[in-house]
C-alpha cells in the first residue's frame, strides 16, 4: 500500500484551515480564524471569501512545515466541497484543484458534515460502531447514525435554526458580543438554570426546532424590560443559564430517545457547540445513567478545522475514492437522510 500523505483544506465558513495527515495520523492542523466578522455580528459571506484568499497560502505553508512535509511528497490533496458558503468554498476548492493539478496527484472531495463525525477517529480511543453522533454547530444540528466511516445517515435534524444560531441569536438579544455561544456558556456558569422557564418545542421523530426559543426570549425580555429597565443587567447570568439549560435539554432528550430506541450506547458529540460546558456536563451525567460510552473530540477538532477533513480524506484514499478536476463546490451538500 502506498504511503498516504494528504494535504487537506477547509474553507466552508469563517475558518481558513489546512492539515496534513500521514497514514491516518494527523501531523498538523493550522486554523486561521477570521476576526473581521465580529464587528458585523455574524459572518459576512463576501468578507469571508476575501479573507480566505488572503490566508490560504500562509496557512497551507504552515501546515506543510509543521508536518515536515514538502509539496512534492504529497500523495493527494483534499478539500471541503460542501456544505458551506459558496464563495468561501470556492477559494479552498480552486486552491486544491490547482495544487493537485500542478503536482499531478489525485483530488479528494470531503463532505464537511461527515468530517465533523469522522473527527472522532483522529485520536485514541476510537469509537466502536455503530454509534450515534450529535453534530451541533452554527449551521447544523443533526443526529447521525454512523455504521462505518463510509456509511452514515441522518436520523433527525433541525427543521429551522441550528442550535448554535439559537445560542448566538438569544445572546445578541442580551447584548452579548458575537459569537454569543461561548460568552453565554461562561456567564451561565454563575447563574441558576431554573431561574426562568422557556418553552421546549416538540418535534416529530428525532427532529428539532430552535426558532421558538428565540421568539420566546424576545418577548420575555420585552415584557420584563417594561417593568424594570435594568432587568438584563441584574439577571444576566440567570437568563444565560436558563436559556442554556433549555437548549441542552432539547438536544439531549432526543439523543436519549434515539439511543434507547436503536439500542446504541456508543454516543458522540461534534461541532462548535460541543465545546459548551453545560452540554458536556449533562451529557456525562446522562451517559452514566444510560450506560453510554461517550466520545468528545479534542477541542481543536470540535470547531471547524482541516484535521477532520484530512481524516475523512484518509478513509477515502484507502478506498480509492478520488474526484475529477471538473468538480465545483456544493453549498448544500448533505448526509443522506433515513426516515425512522
Ligand atoms: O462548528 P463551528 O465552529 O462552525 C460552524 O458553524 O460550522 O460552530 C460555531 C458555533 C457558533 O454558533 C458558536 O456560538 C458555537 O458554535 N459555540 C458555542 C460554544 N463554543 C462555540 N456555543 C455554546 N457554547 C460554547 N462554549
Ligand atoms: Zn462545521
Amino acid at each position: 500500500m502506498p504511503n498516504s500523505v494528504i494535504l487537506a483544506i477547509e474553507s466552508s465558513c469563517d475558518e481558513t484551515s489546512a492539515a496534513v495527515i500521514i497514514n491516518g495520523e494527523v501531523r498538523s492542523n493550522i486554523v486561521a480564524t477570521q476576526v473581521i466578522h465580529e464587528q458585523y455580528g455574524g459572518v459576512v459571506p463576501e468578507l469571508a471569501s476575501r479573507a480566505h484568499q488572503q490566508h490560504i497560502v500562509s496557512v497551507v505553508t504552515r501546515a506543510l512545515n509543521d508536518a515536515k512535509v514538502t509539496k512534492k511528497e504529497l500523495e493527494a490533496v483534499a478539500f471541503t466541497r460542501g456544505p458551506g458558503l459558496l464563495g468561501a468554498l470556492l477559494v479552498g476548492t480552486s486552491f486544491a484543484k490547482a495544487l493537485a493539478l500542478g503536482l499531478n496527484v489525485p483530488l479528494i472531495e470531503v463532505n464537511h458534515m461527515k468530517a465533523h463525525v469522522l473527527a472522532h477517529f483522529i485520536d485514541e480511543p476510537k469509537p466502536d460502531l455503530p454509534m450515534l453522533c450529535l453534530t451541533v454547530s452554527g449551521g447544523h444540528t443533526q443526529i447521525v447514525l454512523v455504521k462505518s466511516p463510509y456509511e452514515m445517515e441522518v436520523i433527525g435534524e433541525t427543521q429551522d435554526d441550528a442550535v448554535g444560531e439559537a445560542f448566538d441569536k438569544t445572546a445578541k438579544l442580551l447584548g452579548l458580543p458575537y459569537p454569543g455561544g461561548p460568552v453565554m456558556d461562561k456567564l451561565a456558569k454563575t447563574g441558576n438554570p431554573q431561574a426562568f422557564e422557556f418553552p421546549v418545542s416538540e418535534m416529530q421523530g428525532y427532529n428539532y426546532s430552535f426558532s421558538g426559543i428565540k421568539t420566546a426570549v424576545l418577548y420575555f425580555l420585552r415584557d420584563n424590560l417594561k417593568k424594570n429597565e435594568n432587568f438584563i443587567e441584574e439577571n444576566k447570568a440567570d437568563i444565560c443559564a436558563s436559556i442554556q439549560y433549555t437548549l441542552v435539554k432539547m438536544l439531549l432528550q432526543k439523543l436519549r430517545r434515539a439511543s434507547r430506541e436503536l439500542d446504541i450506547k456508543e454516543i458522540a458529540i461534534a461541532g462548535g457547540v460541543s465545546a459548551n460546558s453545560g452540554l458536556r456536563e449533562t451529557l456525562k451525567e446522562m451517559g452514566e445513567k444510560e450506560g453510554w460510552n461517550i466520545h468528545i473530540p479534542d477541542f481543536q477538532y470540535c470547531t471547524d478545522n482541516a484535521g477532520m477533513i484530512a481524516m475523512a480524506a484518509h478513509f477515502k484514499f484507502l478506498n480509492n475514492e478520488f474526484t475529477s478536476q471538473s468538480v465545483s463546490p456544493m453549498p448544500r451538500m448533505e448526509i443522506p437522510r433515513m426516515e425512522i
